[in-house]
C-alpha cells in the first residue's frame, strides 16, 4: 500500500499549523514540504523558519523537497529544523554526491529528484547513496498542474533501475496525482504519492487520502 504525502503548497498558509494537524488526523503518512528559491524555479515559498513551525504541528515525518539552485548551502539548516528526509534535484548546481552525503551525515534521509525532461539515467550514479528517488510528474514550481504523460513509464523505469542496481530506495511521485491516476502510479511502482491540490482542494481530507491510497 502506498504512503500518502500531502504537499502543503496547496494548504491555507494563514492557518498552516491547523492544516498540517488536519491532514495528520486525516491519515497522512508524511508531510511534503516544497521549498523554492526563485532561481531553480520562479516562485519563492518557505525556508527553515516555517519548516520549524510545521515540525511543531505534527509528529509525522517531514519530507522536504528542495527546488533550489545551490542546496549545499542550505541542507544543514533544514536538517536542524527537524526534518526526516531532504530531497535535492539532480539538475541543481554543485556536487550532487557531496550534498547527498552531507544530508546523511547531518542525520536525515537523502533523496534525489528529477524533472520530467531529465532522463532516468542521470540519477544512476547516485542510487546507492539515496533513500528516496523522487520522480517529478509535473515541471516543478506550482501545485495543481496536469500530470505529464510518460511519467508512469518513468516510475516503472525507476523500479527496474532499483532491481538492476540492487538498491533499496523508495520511489516517490510528485505532481498531478489525483484519485483517477493514483492506482496506476502505485501499480507502476510508486511507494509514496505526493498530492497537493488533490488533498487540500478536497472538502474531506480523510476521504481524499483514502482514495489516493487504495481507491
Ligand atoms: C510542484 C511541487 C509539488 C506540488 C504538487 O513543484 O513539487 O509537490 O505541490 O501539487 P499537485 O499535487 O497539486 O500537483
Ligand atoms: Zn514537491
Amino acid at each position: 500500500m502506498a504512503r500518502i504525502a500531502p504537499s502543503i503548497l496547496s494548504a491555507d498558509f494563514g492557518r498552516l499549523a491547523e492544516e498540517v494537524q488536519a491532514v495528520t488526523e486525516a491519515g497522512a503518512d508524511l508531510i511534503h514540504v516544497d521549498v523554492m528559491d526563485g532561481h531553480f524555479v520562479p516562485p519563492i515559498t518557505i525556508g527553515p523558519l516555517v519548516v520549524d513551525a510545521i515540525r511543531r504541528a505534527t509528529h509525522l515525518p517531514l519530507d522536504v523537497h528542495l527546488m533550489i539552485e545551490t542546496p549545499a548551502h542550505q541542507v544543514a539548516e533544514f536538517v536542524r529544523a527537524g526534518v526526516n528526509g531532504v530531497t535535492v534535484h539532480v539538475e541543481a548546481t554543485g556536487d550532487t554526491a557531496a550534498v547527498l552525503a552531507a544530508i546523511r551525515d547531518a542525520g536525515a534521509r537523502p533523496g534525489l529528484a528529477l524533472n520530467p525532461p531529465t532522463p532516468i539515467e542521470r540519477v544512476r550514479p547516485f542510487l546507492a547513496a539515496v533513500d528516496l528517488l523522487l520522480v517529478m510528474s509535473v515541471n516543478p514550481g506550482w501545485g495543481g498542474q496536469p500530470f505529464v504523460e510518460g511519467s508512469m513509464e518513468k516510475i516503472a523505469a525507476a523500479r527496474r533501475l532499483r532491481e538492476e542496481t540492487g538498491t533499496g530506495f523508495d520511489i516517490e511521485v510528485d505532481g498531478g496525482i489525483k484519485p483517477h491516476n493514483a492506482a496506476a502510479a502505485r501499480a507502476a511502482g510508486a511507494d509514496v504519492l505526493v498530492a497537493g491540490s488533490a488533498v487540500f482542494g478536497a472538502d474531506d481530507y480523510r476521504a481524499a487520502i483514502r482514495s489516493l491510497r487504495s481507491g
